[in-house]
């Protein structure tokens, strides 16, 4: 399955397996903490999470189905600002939370980094996130605050901070507006996935 055929690199994905899991043993993001995290969830936490529904993990190789990246996705909801007279991620309006799609887990193999496969994933999510049959107004993740490789990642892809400071552990709560961003698409289809 190809998340963006018109996209190069072109990447194959599927939800995780324990099939998966063992072809996916030896992947590294990194050698930082928040990158022994994430290692860490793929390996001991990805496919509990998924038989417990809190979250769904993919993965994704490329052509030569070499392990690549994966991703952890659920459901979530942001806060539209921090108390009544602060500002509003959606200014103006009455909303006290507003509906997002929450990236929960995000990496790339550090063998894999820098080749555009982050940009292509980042792309199919949100294509998954357009084509949901409910309401999901922005794609949300957390990332560790000394994380600047990744912050300067997401800003380049469209992402922001909120208009609000939140004490979230050390990470720093990032948004995607899935309506009116620049990189925004409608798909032609319902059914990415
Ligand atoms: C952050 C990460 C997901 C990015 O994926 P990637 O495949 O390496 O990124 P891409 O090759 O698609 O890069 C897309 C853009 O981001 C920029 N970018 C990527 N890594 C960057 C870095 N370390 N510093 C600055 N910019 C960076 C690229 O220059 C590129 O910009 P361009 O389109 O203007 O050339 C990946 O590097 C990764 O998994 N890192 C370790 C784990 C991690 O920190 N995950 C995030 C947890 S919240």
């Amino acid at each position: 399955v190809k998340p963006n055929p018109q996209q190069e690199p072109t990447l194959y994905y599927d939800k995780l397996s324990p099939d998966h899991l063992a072809r996916f043993s030896d992947f590294c993001c990194g050698d930082e903490a928040w990158h022994r995290d994430l290692d860490d969830f793929l390996r001991d936490d990805a496919m509990h999470e998924g038989s417990t529904r809190l979250s769904i993990t993919y993965v994704f190789w490329d052509e030569g189905s070499n392990p690549v990246a994966f991703v952890a996705l659920s459901t979530g909801q942001i806060q539209n600002q921090a108390n009544k007279e602060g500002p509003q991620v959606l200014d103006g309006t009455h909303y006290h939370s507003i509906s997002a799609l929450l990236i929960a887990r995000l990496a790339v193999d550090r063998r894999h980094q820098g080749k555009g496969y982050g940009s292509t994933i980042l792309a199919w999510i949100r294509d998954m996130a357009l084509s949901l049959p409910i309401g999901c107004r922005f794609l949300a993740l957390h990332v560790d605050r000394e994380n600047a490789a990744a912050t300067e990642f997401y800003r380049k892809q469209g992402f922001f901070k909120p208009p609000y400071v939140k004490a979230h552990h050390n990470r720093q709560l990032m948004l995607y507006d899935l309506v009116g961003s620049p990189q925004t698409s409608t798909p032609e289809t319902s059914d990415p996935v």
